[in-house]
């Protein structure tokens, strides 16, 4: 238990105390704590470490910190948990989920697997710690296509549970794929129509889109990859230019700061808004934004929502876990 209380009553903290707190609670608890580019970006700028998917995975697995806090969504602090059974693993809100994730139930996905007998089992990360269980690889949107062409060509594959993603690595890889037909809420949102007259508007503009994308908006793309290889093109590419952005906004605080005079615009969604209400131009993940410096500060402060899974599940999970760290 923390002795101290390091900050005022939390309805006359500023961001500032808040702030500082969390950084004192941190050294108390020798703590990591862990934020996904979708966060907002006051919980970006409180983070030891910002990345994508298998950045943030690969940092979990390598910390000798005694509690991992995790500024992501569920399966994302699952991931941390599995590879790490004896570390406390916090999350700022067990309702933080994925809609790639419930797309895929673990029994539904069972029966999916004994339809297709001999098949080599891949799974996105953004899937339940049941799902992976019964997997052969995870993957990130980093080495999806890495980890498909370390499979020997003769083997068929199952690919779960984005049909987009899978669409992609099977049109980058050359390899057919047997798809499920799960996808994001956010990537499948945006609107082809939009994004063509964005782009008129902009001719200069470079199109940044996600691969869990449907394939008329990759088409529209000058470059397609996961968040960190997003905000890596931003990084290499003109420091003044014009970058339309077609993934979750969050990841602008982190371009922003990789190329200060440079613009973003946020590519449209097809439907205005999410359920966090006013957004009518931009796709922004309900999930993340469940995330907010006051619940991480509360987290840390209670050291709770913790989150815990049965340890026969980590057994099982691990090891498509680990191949998916070793490759790509
Ligand atoms: P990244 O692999 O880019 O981190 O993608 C994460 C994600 O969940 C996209 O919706």
């Amino acid at each position: 238990m923390i002795a101290s209380l390091p900050i005022p009553p939390p309805e006359t903290a500023t961001p500032a105390d808040l702030v500082s707190a969390i950084a004192q609670l941190k050294r108390e608890m020798r703590a990591l704590i862990l934020a996904h580019y979708y966060q907002d970006g006051s919980v970006q700028d409180v983070a030891d470490f910002i990345g994508d998917s298998l950045q943030l995975a690969r940092q979990a697995a390598a910390t000798s910190a005694d509690t991992i806090v995790f500024c992501g969504v569920h399966f994302m602090a699952e991931t941390a948990k599995i590879l790490n059974p004896a570390k406390q693993v916090l999350l700022l809100d067990l309702a933080a989920g994925c809609s790639l994730s419930d797309s895929c139930p673990a029994d539904r996905f069972q029966r999916f697997i004994a339809e297709h007998p001999g098949h080599v089992v891949v799974t996105y990360v953004n899937s339940s710690a049941a799902v992976k269980a019964l997997s052969d690889y995870c993957v990130t949107s980093s080495n999806a296509c890495a980890v498909v062409n370390a499979i020997p060509r003769e083997k068929p594959i199952i690919f779960a549970p984005d049909q987009f993603l899978g669409d992609w690595v099977s049109r980058e890889t050359g390899r057919p794929l047997v798809l499920w037909n799960g996808s994001c809420e956010v990537h499948e949102n945006f609107s082809q129509t939009r994004l063509v007259e964005l782009q008129a508007q902009h001719p200069a503009s470079r199109t940044l889109v996600h691969p869990e994308c449907p394939l008329p908006i990759r088409a529209l793309a000058d470059v397609v990859g996961s968040t960190s290889q997003l905000l890596d093109a931003v990084r290499r590419g003109d420091p003044a230019g014009t970058y339309i952005v077609v993934t979750e906004p969050g990841i602008i605080h982190q371009m922003e700061k990789a190329a200060p005079a440079a613009r973003f615009l946020m590519a449209p969604a097809e439907t205005g808004g999410t359920s966090l209400g006013s957004c009518t131009h931009c796709n922004t993940c309900p999930h993340m934004r469940r995330n907010t410096l006051e619940k991480l500060y509360w987290c840390m402060r209670n050291r709770a929502p913790e989150l815990s899974l049965d340890a026969e599940l980590i057994a099982r999970a691990r090891l498509p876990i680990e191949r998916m760290i070793a490759i790509g």
